[in-house]
């Protein structure tokens, strides 16, 4: 019964997707640094392990990769950031969009479209493998630009129509 049970528990575990989120309001206290770590620890135990840099300081892409292959990454998306993700797709044309996404992109051109309020990417790039079994959705230093106008929406909605301005 012990061994059927821990069994079907076994089989749930490998086909779980944990997501680990490290948070402390004080600045400077090692959550990056504790991050890195723990996701290479959790790699190298086996662990199919993703990194996702959300926070726009951008330190875990930055320990996890070289200057140059940031800038080269945040070169090829700035019109997408800047003046608009629907337009910038229409200007670069399919092929090369196709093209664009077949390589690492960071997560705010991921969230481009969500953050304009006009969809989601259908296609996803793939990640950046910086190890076995550990792979990273690198950060942009923009994504603040995300921050702000998701929590205006939000503040919006909570406002509702009739509420306090
Ligand atoms: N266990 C440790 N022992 C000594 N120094 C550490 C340790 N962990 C982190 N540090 C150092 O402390 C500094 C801050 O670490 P880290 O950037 O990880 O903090 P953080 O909490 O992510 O900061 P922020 O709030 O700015 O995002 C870095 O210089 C880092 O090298
Ligand atoms: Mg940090």
């Amino acid at each position: 019964m012990y061994g059927t049970l821990q069994t079907k528990a076994n089989f749930a575990m490998t086909r779980q997707t944990s997501v680990i989120s490290v948070f402390n309001n004080k600045g400077g206290v090692g959550k990056t640094t504790l991050s890195f770590h723990l996701g290479h620890a959790l790699a190298d135990m086996g662990k199919k392990t993703l990194f996702v840099d959300l926070d726009p300081q951008c330190n875990l892409s930055i320990y996890a990769l070289s200057a140059n292959m940031i800038e080269e990454l945040w070169l090829a998306e700035d019109e997408f950031i800047d003046s608009g993700f629907d337009q910038s797709t229409t200007k670069l044309g399919t092929d090369q969009f196709k093209a664009l996404i077949a390589s690492p992109r960071s997560i705010h051109f991921l969230l481009k479209p969500t953050e304009e309020g006009t969809g989601e990417l259908s296609d996803l790039p793939p990640p950046i493998e910086i190890a076995k079994n550990l792979d990273l959705i690198p950060g942009r230093l923009t994504m603040h630009m995300y921050e702000d106008r998701i929590s205006h929406r939000l503040l919006n909605v909570r406002r509702g129509p009739f509420g306090l301005q």
